[in-house]
């Protein structure tokens, strides 16, 4: 009798827990199916897989009012032809007269390099993250290097070298943006990516690969450079201007390459981290492979414009900046 009471509570023991275990897993499932839920309709309106992404619009009027994600980015075979407005200011860069002309430059480009829309793979389920690393001296002894190369895409800009510096500026590079002038060798897993201020460049880019004759433009050039062909790209002259129109607002000449490869990186990535832009902390711009001090005034670029721009973005949680500590 004492036994089977004694069983009886055991047993009575026994429910009331596991009822409170499955009280508590129902209880944490409907939680789990709660958050779940939530997530997916926050990721329902979002454009990208990642917690934030770039091509958000409705979180910022003054992103979205200049922001245009229908601007041709890269030139090919279909999209050559300039409209009026881009031609005509385009070609005011160009140092030469009779320059030659675009159309008829641009329909030789194809034959020998890729054709196609590189970027048009963005939607739910992609999280692309970039880093867009500048040359900026802000780098030295920063120890950003494996950060860096965690990213996707690791973007750099005209000359920065890796060999010696990798610790700071890591050893990755997918993207390097560059023109005929300031041209250097690329690994062969690297997208050598053209940004042409005038049809020379151009031209220069079809002889490094074909007939090396291009040795000079305004200054001496490399007739050749070591790339893979089929990683070509060139930016096209509607995105140069748009981004002059858009994000410098007309200041400047024309915009510099670091800016010009900012806002390339918002159209093709999700998430954007920048490194190297900016000067040191005590106020110095210089490369940090060279010891030439820069101005930021100097030159044909509104380069405080450029800045003020660059620090909205981050205000507006587009980008994120990485100063470095010196
Ligand atoms: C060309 O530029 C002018 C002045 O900036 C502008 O009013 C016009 O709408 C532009 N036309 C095209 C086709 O972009
Ligand atoms: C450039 O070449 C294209 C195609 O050959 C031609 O239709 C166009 O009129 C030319 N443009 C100029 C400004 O000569
Ligand atoms: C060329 O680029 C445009 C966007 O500017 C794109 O719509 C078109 O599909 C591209 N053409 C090719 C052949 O990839
Ligand atoms: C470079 O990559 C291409 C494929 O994109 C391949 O065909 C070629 O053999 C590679 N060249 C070298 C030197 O590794
Ligand atoms: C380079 O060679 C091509 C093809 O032979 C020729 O059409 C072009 O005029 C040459 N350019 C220079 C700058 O010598
Ligand atoms: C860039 O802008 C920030 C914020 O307005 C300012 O503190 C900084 O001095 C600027 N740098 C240059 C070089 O203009």
């Amino acid at each position: 009798m004492v036994a089977s009471l004694q069983k009886s509570r055991h047993y009575m023991t026994a429910l009331l827990s596991s009822t409170i275990i499955l009280l508590l897993l129902y209880l944490q499932n409907s939680l789990l199916v709660f958050t779940y839920r939530s997530y997916g309709s926050v990721s329902e309106r979002s454009t990208c897989a990642c917690s934030i992404c770039v091509a958000d619009r409705e979180n910022s009027n003054w992103f979205s009012e200049r922001y245009n994600p229908d601007i041709p980015i890269l030139l090919n075979s279909t999209n050559s032809v300039l409209n009026a407005n881009v031609s005509r200011w385009w070609e005011e860069l160009q140092y030469s007269q009779n320059a030659g002309n675009f159309t008829e430059v641009a329909n030789q480009l194809f034959p020998l390099f890729p054709n196609k829309e590189h970027y048009s793979d963005a939607g739910p389920d992609r999280c692309r993250t970039c880093a867009v690393v500048g040359n900026s001296g802000n780098l030295l002894g920063s120890r950003y290097g494996p950060l860096i190369d965690y990213h996707d895409f690791v973007m750099r800009i005209n000359k920065g070298p890796i060999e010696g510096y990798e610790k700071d500026v890591g050893s990755k590079t997918t993207h390097r943006i560059m023109y005929p002038e300031s041209a250097i060798d690329l690994d062969n897993s690297t997208h050598l990516v053209l940004l042409p201020f005038k049809i020379l460049d151009m031209q220069w880019l079809i002889s490094a690969f074909t007939t090396e004759n291009i040795t000079e433009t305004y200054m001496k050039v490399p007739s050749t450079v070591n790339a893979n062909k089929d990683k070509v790209m060139i930016i096209h002259p509607e995105f140069i201007r748009y981004v002059y129109d858009n994000w410098a607002e007309g200041h400047g000449r024309y915009p510099s390459t670091g800016f010009l490869t900012l806002i390339f990186a918002l159209h093709i990535c999700d998430e954007v981290n920048v490194f190297g832009f900016g000067a040191t902390s005590d106020g110095f711009w210089h490369h940090y492979f060279e010891e030439i001090f820069t101005s930021y005034e100097y030159g044909v670029h509104g380069g405080k414009f450029e800045n003020e721009t660059i620090i909205r973005l981050q205000q507006e949680n587009k980008i994120l900046i990485h100063r470095g500590w010196r």
